[in-house]
């Protein structure tokens, strides 16, 4: 096992009926700013009952974090934060608005331009005296922004990831019932999103990392026994519930911990919806089996072991390795996710313009190993037609 570093701050209340408790988790007297997206927080009545449990506090609402959320919205959330002294900011929404209201917290309390925090690896060595504090209500599960320190901004047409340790949220309320209103595609693309986060943690190679191999084959093997369920049932509370929590376990540190790990389906993929606007969780369903496809000798040991654990294939080694790659495609297309390219009306020769895309924002050495190269990226490209 790898050293690392392990601490997770954020306070979770999970289970229905749980917003009432925001009374007690905001001082009295707080000013809070409460963000959301484009209408369902409002829609499905969550804001009214934050603002009874929220009480004499005076709130103030900013809404339309877009998905894939734009650094120009947020500069407009910004201000408000520094021209109404604001001093909580409260999150109710996917990953969208709770990485959205981390990114307004530490811009707000940044002295130079907020597009400096986007740079590769710069907010998480700024000093803040201070940051805003945070909450988050989370209404779809997928990303596990409710207990990471992860944001991911749109600007100038492109993809940037950040983390501060300051960007934990204090609490998240994680309350299966609220993403009962979810349009099935969304919920798809969470059951998607939290496959893959373990996968990147997971399918490297073996490090002597027992109990992260076991906890995310268990993350792994739920998600595929409730996915389809959880989609086609809404309202089945146990099955929305187990995913609401794998998805935050997927990406809240734990599995990760000493274990060496991979972004690359990430990272090409952020390409991919910045570019042409493919959903994350689809941009991940493109990427992933085509990547194995081309690197399964590099990944041999923890894909084999992922083919007997996950899938409890039998067969001969190579063989087996095959399966489970079909298997992983077959049960994102089974989610609804198609897996190529050209289902989303890609053309062969947009490839340049993905590998143009990841050479500009440095992403040349990918991977666990570094040596994802433009090179490599092109032939998993092209093997994604
Ligand atoms: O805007 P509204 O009207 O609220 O609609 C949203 C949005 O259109 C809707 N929605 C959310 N909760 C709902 C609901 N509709 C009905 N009922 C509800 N309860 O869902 C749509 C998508 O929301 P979004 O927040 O964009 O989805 P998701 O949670 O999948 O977040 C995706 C974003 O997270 C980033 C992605 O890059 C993308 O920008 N990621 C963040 C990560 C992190 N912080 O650790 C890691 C991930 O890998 C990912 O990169
Ligand atoms: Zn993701």
């Amino acid at each position: 096992m790898l050293n690392f570093d392990y601490h997770n701050p954020t306070h979770i209340l999970f289970g229905k009926n749980r917003i009432a408790e925001l009374d007690l988790l905001i001082e009295p007297g707080v000013k809070v700013l409460i963000l959301y997206g484009g209408r369902s927080a409002k829609k499905h009545g969550t804001i009214a009952i934050v603002k009874a449990a929220l009480g004499s506090r005076t709130t103030i609402e900013f809404s339309g974090i877009e998905p894939n959320p734009s650094y120009k919205t947020l500069i407009k959330a910004v201000e408000v934060v520094k021209t109404k002294n604001i001093d909580f900011l409260l999150a109710i929404g996917g990953g969208s608005v709770m990485d959205g209201t981390k990114f307004v917290a530490l811009a707000a309390n940044y002295e130079g331009e907020a597009s400096d925090l986007l740079k590769p690896g710069f907010a998480r060595k700024v000093q803040f005296n201070k940051v805003h504090p945070i909450g988050t209500i989370a209404t779809l599960p997928a990303t596990g922004s409710e207990m990471n320190p992860y944001g991911v901004i749109s600007f100038n047409n492109a993809k940037y990831s950040f983390t501060h340790k300051a960007s934990y949220p204090k609490f998240s309320i994680l309350d299966p019932t609220l993403s009962f209103s979810l349009p099935k595609k969304q919920v798809a693309n969470g059951v998607v999103d939290a496959f893959v986060h373990v996968i990147e943690q997971y399918v490297t190679y073996p490090v002597n990392s027992p109990f992260q191999d076991r906890t995310a084959e268990g993350l792994l093997k739920t998600l595929i026994e409730i996915g389809k369920k959880t989609i086609e049932q809404p309202n089945n509370y146990e099955a929305r519930s187990s995913l609401m929590w794998c998805a935050t376990n997927a990406l809240n540190g734990l599995i990760g911990a000493g274990v060496p790990q991979d972004w690359s389906t990430h990272m090409i993929g952020h390409e991919l919806t910045a570019l042409f606007g493919i959903d994350h969780a689809q941009s991940l369903a493109i990427v992933l089996p085509s990547l194995w496809e081309v690197r399964k000798d590099k990944k041999r040991v923890k894909l084999l072991q992922y083919a007997r654990r996950v899938w409890d294939i039998q067969m001969d080694d190579d063989k087996a390795i095959n399966l489970a790659i079909q298997n992983t495609r077959n049960f994102f297309e089974d989610l609804g996710l198609k897996t190529q390219l050209s289902a989303y009306g890609i053309k062969r020769e947009d490839i340049s313009k993905v590998l143009n895309a990841l050479k500009a924002n440095g992403m040349t050495k990918l991977s666990e190993s570094n040596d994802l190269t433009i090179e490599v990226s092109k032939k998993i490209l092209e093997k994604a037609f």
